[in-house]
């Protein structure tokens, strides 16, 4: 961290002494206040519900310009590696640091695929759920569960155990996204085949039969690999806030994944892309493009609780650049498909049409996200409604854990321990139980 020369000072009403703190710089960004000796100068917290204001780390992989609507990766725009590099090298960008050369490009292929079967016990475990289990369920457990298989890399302080758990995470998780669906759907597993591409091997264990091959589609496991890179990270979000906190107790990095894919299920975060596909599914069911009004008036009504789903972004306050991606990929998907006239696909352009020019969009700075499109490219793919979040968190799992290693890397990392403002009882006696009232 790079010390300002301006300092901010703290003055009080109350005639208690000011103080001095320090700002930083970052290599872009706004600077921060260090507020860490606060307490302990003046006796009092800040008080930042949903962190609007506050850096809760400093980090090195993932930059977002809110208002300009940009996303590096370590530094790359994200336009620049949907087009020139695949899920894996932005994998490798994102845990190492940077693009990897060829060789190193092989290396790190050879060192995932040769993790990409789980523990045949895993199946098992499997079976405890039932059928109609959400998979966000399945997933949870499976990621948590998977730290009694690989008790090798269970030490988050050990970096040999760090490296293999980052790796075996990547690996694994298509693997256990696409049995969770086979079993939904009661169909044998398929087991990767590590001579084809991260992104076909996914698509094969959730569409080949033991029955029949599936062969890939080009046009699809391109759009799929975007998917992946687009999810791959997004700096300190709900779920990777989530990670950092959970793994700040030196928990296995497993069992702090495991808790990225719980926070990730909501709807207000990577559960959007179900939430905006069923709802484009329930406005064409309702009426379609001629009730657009109607329902954009119930999404307007304060006293609904109806919301455009896959619109607006804690930090973006421009059109989200992944989305700009996604509907590209959307409309090439879908004219591959011959779906060029798909309802859904009208539907959806039609209300970003009618959101990007409403004064209650325009004056909130409310633009589509990632989640509008992406959920329309994963129907035309094949995937169910149901299995979308669990695609994104098979995507963010490399972001969790390159996020996660940074902060036990990091020498200033402490378990995260938030205070509060407490406004309950003050102290008070227990009656005995004939003199309450
Ligand atoms: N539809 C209608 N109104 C909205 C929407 C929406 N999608 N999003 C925000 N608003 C309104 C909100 O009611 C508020 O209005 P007012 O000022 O009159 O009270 C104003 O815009 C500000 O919203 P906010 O809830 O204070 O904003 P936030 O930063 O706390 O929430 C959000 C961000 C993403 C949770 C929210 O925009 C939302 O719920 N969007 C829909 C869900 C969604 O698409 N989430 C995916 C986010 S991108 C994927 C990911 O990174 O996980």
């Amino acid at each position: 961290m790079t010390p300002s020369d301006v300092k901010a000072t703290l003055t009080f009403s109350d005639g208690s002494p000011s103080v001095e703190l320090p700002i930083y710089k970052g290599s872009v960004g706004p600077q921060v206040i260090d507020i860490r000796k606060l307490y302990a100068q003046t006796g009092r917290f800040t008080y930042d519900p949903g962190f609007m204001s506050t850096a809760a780390c400093s980090s090195a992989i993932t930059f977002i310009d809110g208002d300009k609507g940009e996303l590096l990766y370590r530094g790359y725009p994200i336009e620049e590696l949907a087009v020139n590099c695949d899920f894996l090298e932005t994998c490798h960008l994102l845990l190492y640091g940077d693009l990897p050369n060829a060789a190193q490009r092989a290396d790190f292929t050879k060192r995932v695929t040769s993790h990409t079967m789980v523990n045949e016990q895993m199946q098992f475990f499997l079976r405890g759920f039932r059928r109609d289990a959400h998979p966000m369920a399945i997933l949870t457990g499976l990621v948590g569960g998977m730290s009694a298989f690989y008790h090798d890399s269970t030490d988050i302080n050990d970096p040999h155990h760090r490296e293999i758990s980052a790796i075996r995470l990547i690996a694994k998780m298509p693997t256990l996204v696409a049995m969770a669906y086979k079993y939904s759907c009661g169909q044998p597993y398929i087991y990767p085949k590590n001579d084809l591409s991260y992104a076909s091997n996914f698509m094969r264990m959730m569409f080949a039969t033991p029955c029949e091959e599936y062969v890939p589609n080009d046009v699809l496991v391109r759009a799929m690999d975007r998917i992946f890179i687009l999810h791959a990270d997004h700096e300190q979000n709900a779920s990777t806030s989530t990670v950092r906190l959970c793994g700040s107790s030196g928990t296995n990095p497993f069992a702090a994944i495991a808790a990225g894919v719980a926070c990730l299920w909501g709807p207000a975060h990577g559960g959007a892309n179900e939430a905006a596909l069923n709802m484009l599914e329930d406005v064409h069911r309702t009426g379609g493009i001629e009730r657009i009004g109607e329902f954009i008036r119930r999404v307007k009504d304060k006293n609904s609780s109806v919301k455009l789903m896959g619109f607006g972004h804690r930090v973006y306050k421009n059109y989200d650049p992944r989305a700009k991606l996604m509907r590209e990929t959307c409309h090439e998907v879908l004219g591959a498909l011959g779906m060029g006239n798909d309802p859904i696909l009208k539907l959806a352009m039609a209300l970003e049409k009618i959101a990007l020019e409403d004064e209650y969009f325009v004056s909130r700075k409310l633009y589509p996200n990632v989640d509008f499109y992406s959920g329309i490219v994963q129907r035309a793919v094949g995937i169910p409604v149901s299995l979308f979040t669990a695609v994104f968190a098979l995507a963010r799992t490399v972001g969790w854990i390159a996020q996660l290693n940074e902060m036990i890397g990091d020498p200033e990392y402490k378990i995260g321990r938030p205070r509060q403002l407490f406004s309950g009882a003050v102290r008070r006696q227990v009656k005995p139980l004939a003199q309450r009232v």
